[in-house]
């Protein structure tokens, strides 16, 4: 049976097995998926030991994805771009590197009507997860991309990095004030320890969308903000988190199975 992996830390929480079983059993498909814990010190020497054991692929996620992507053999354009790999692929002489997150962010917009194109997006955070999503928002023509963040040199550190791709217009939180976005994204750790970046009232425009990159409780505060700005559309990135685990499903087995029933299958596990 070929093996499959998530490596992290922490990684009891991980539901990608839950999702990787899903999948291999809704496409037929005859494989093995755990979650292993991987400490930084130990990240070099647990890559060449799982290769070393037959492993066919992994899922990489926090702290890795950026050491990950310098330990690769090569990495996808896309993975360069983020700077981060959440998808490993064996190959004879080590492992090449890809990032599915955009597309997973890309496609869970599709799928939930949240047009970027022609639209005011603002994204919040200037982390790894930002870096892995500015591609495809600049690729879907918005009419103005901004980023803002509490440190304020990160920002403008990814509107030169993203310059070939497009325009980001950096910023910090407290500079918003006065402006009106039709998109609102938080791509910021905040919510993992219940907080919250400090923004100035009324960011969303009428008819706005706004989705958090978190789920479960770490969406919680994003979501109740958005709720008291008068957003129409409030989203979790669950399905993001699904949607990126079938681009990956896709590279290694070369079938992507279907989303919805395992997304709706883990909303139904998480109740
Ligand atoms: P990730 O890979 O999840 O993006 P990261 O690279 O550590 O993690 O980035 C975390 C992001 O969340 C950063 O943009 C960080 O802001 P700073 O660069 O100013 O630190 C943001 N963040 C985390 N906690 C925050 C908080 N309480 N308020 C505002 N921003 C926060």
């Amino acid at each position: 049976m070929d093996r499959y992996a998530v490596i992290g830390q922490p990684i009891s929480h991980s539901k990608s097995p839950s999702i990787h079983a899903l999948f291999a059993q809704q496409t037929g498909q005859d494989l093995g998926y755990e979650a292993i814990e991987v400490a930084p010190a130990s990240l070099a020497a647990e890559l060449q030991r799982l290769h070393g054991e037959g492993l066919r692929g992994s899922n990489v996620t926090l702290p890795h994805k950026q050491a990950v992507a310098k330990l690769c053999e090569s990495v996808s354009d896309r993975a360069q771009l983020a700077g981060a790999v959440n998808t490993l692929v064996r190959t004879d002489s080590g492992w090449t590197g890809d990032n599915t997150d955009g597309e997973g962010f890309v496609t869970d917009l599709a799928r939930l009507g949240i047009t970027l194109t022609g639209r005011r997006v603002l994204v919040l955070g200037a982390g790894g997860a930002t870096r892995g999503i500015l591609a495809p928002i600049l690729e879907a023509r918005p009419a103005q991309l901004v980023v803002s963040n509490r440190n304020p040199w990160k920002p403008e550190e990814l509107a030169e990095l993203f310059k070939p791709v497009g325009v980001v217009t950096p910023r910090t939180h407290l500079a918003l004030k006065g402006d009106r976005y039709d998109v609102v994204i938080n791509a910021t750790s905040a919510g993992h320890t219940g907080g919250l970046p400090l923004l100035p009232g009324r960011l969303i425009a009428d008819g706005g969308d706004c989705y958090d990159l978190s789920y479960g409780d770490a969406s919680v505060p994003f979501r109740q903000w958005a709720r008291s700005q008068g957003a129409s559309h409030i989203e979790d990135g669950l399905g993001m988190l699904v949607e990126q685990a079938a681009s990956s499903f896709a590279i290694w087995r070369g079938v992507r199975p279907e989303t919805a029933p395992v997304l709706k299958e883990l909303r139904r596990l998480m109740r």
